[in-house]
């Protein structure tokens, strides 16, 4: 599938995300050469070790990996999961500052050694470390971007789906702004098929209304706090959104992905990273300037911008 031959991509961090980050793209088969890299040197070594036993039973993939930094070399994309996790009942947003420090440790090591990579920020805050990230690199804000909104995406479009009763795939509609406690869908875009999800008619069920869609949304967006609350952590949703983006950067499918980037210029917003719609493709990640917004949803991006501005700030 990748059309960037013998791609390489590489995760950084060993736990339950950047584990299910590297089986998720083995099994979907996103890139020709998955590594794990992670600092804690049993840990790696046990999970390539866990993941490897299984190739034979995956497609063309091969997994290496370890805790030298060499691991790295030659990645076409790299998944940065390391970092502190979320506790039960803690925000996003609490681990900014240990997590915006193990970044900044880590980042020129990793672009000593992948210089033309491709860098997708999954560790949380993850709108609030891409910013700072893009900063620190200096890179291009479409080479470094953050997973963002993508998962909470997904949820939303399993929640709808499932109260259409219509595929996952045929829910057209978007989570914008923060990963977090900000973030927002665009409902005035949002359709099944081509029906605006207000017109939609389930048989055997009222009418979707607005109150039924607000409560979908605050479920969506305290979905990962329930998971928490019951098992410590997300892993398996959050790994296979990575490695969708992964092929779609490899691919260089120029997808439509809420992805998280530094906005330049966007709807009155500048030097902030969060997520819109944006085409992914080998060059990464660029926002949709089309993209329209009501005028409440226009107000919660701004809203969304300034949460995490603020944040930034306070790392800067
Ligand atoms: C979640 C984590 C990845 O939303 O932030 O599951």
């Amino acid at each position: 599938m990748a059309v960037i031959e013998n791609s390489k991509l590489t995760v950084v961090g060993a736990g339950s995300v950047g584990s299910s980050a590297a089986y998720a793209a083995l099994i979907r088969g996103s890139a020709r050469h998955v590594a794990l890299y992670d600092i804690a040197t049993a840990k790696v070594e046990a999970e390539v070790l866990d993941l490897a036993h299984g190739t034979q039973f995956t497609g063309s993939s091969d997994i290496i990996g370890g805790s030298d930094i060499s691991v790295v070399e030659g990645s076409h994309v790299v998944v940065i999961t390391a970092g502190a996790k979320q506790n039960p009942g803690q925000s996003r947003i609490e681990l900014a500052g240990v997590n915006a420090g193990i970044l900044k440790t880590m980042l020129p090591q990793l672009l000593e050694v992948a210089p033309d990579a491709v860098y997708v920020i999954v560790t949380n805050p993850c709108d609030v470390l891409t910013v700072l990230a893009q900063e620190e690199t200096g890179l291009p804000p479409e080479r470094i971007f953050a997973s963002g909104t993508v998962l909470d995406t997904s949820r939303l479009r399993w929640k709808l789906g499932e109260r259409a009763g219509v595929s996952t795939s045929s829910v057209h509609a978007y989570i914008v702004g923060e990963h977090g406690d900000t973030e927002f869908p665009l409902w005035s875009r949002a359709t099944i098929g081509t029906v605006p999800i207000l017109d939609w008619e389930t048989p055997g069920h009222p009418p979707m209304s607005q109150d039924e869609l607000d409560s979908i949304a605050i479920d969506v967006r305290d979905a990962a706090y329930k998971v928490i609350q019951g098992k410590g952590a997300t892993n398996y949703a959050i790994g296979l959104s990575s490695a969708r983006i992964v092929e779609a950067i490899l691919g260089d499918e120029h997808a439509v992905m809420p992805v998280s980037t530094v906005l330049r210029d966007f709807h009155g917003l500048d030097g902030v990273a969060l997520s819109v719609p944006s085409i992914v493709s080998a060059a990464g990640a660029v926002p949709i300037r089309e993209t329209s917004f009501s005028g409440d949803e226009l107000e919660l991006l701004h809203r969304s911008a300034a949460a995490l501005r603020e944040v930034a700030d306070s790392l800067r």
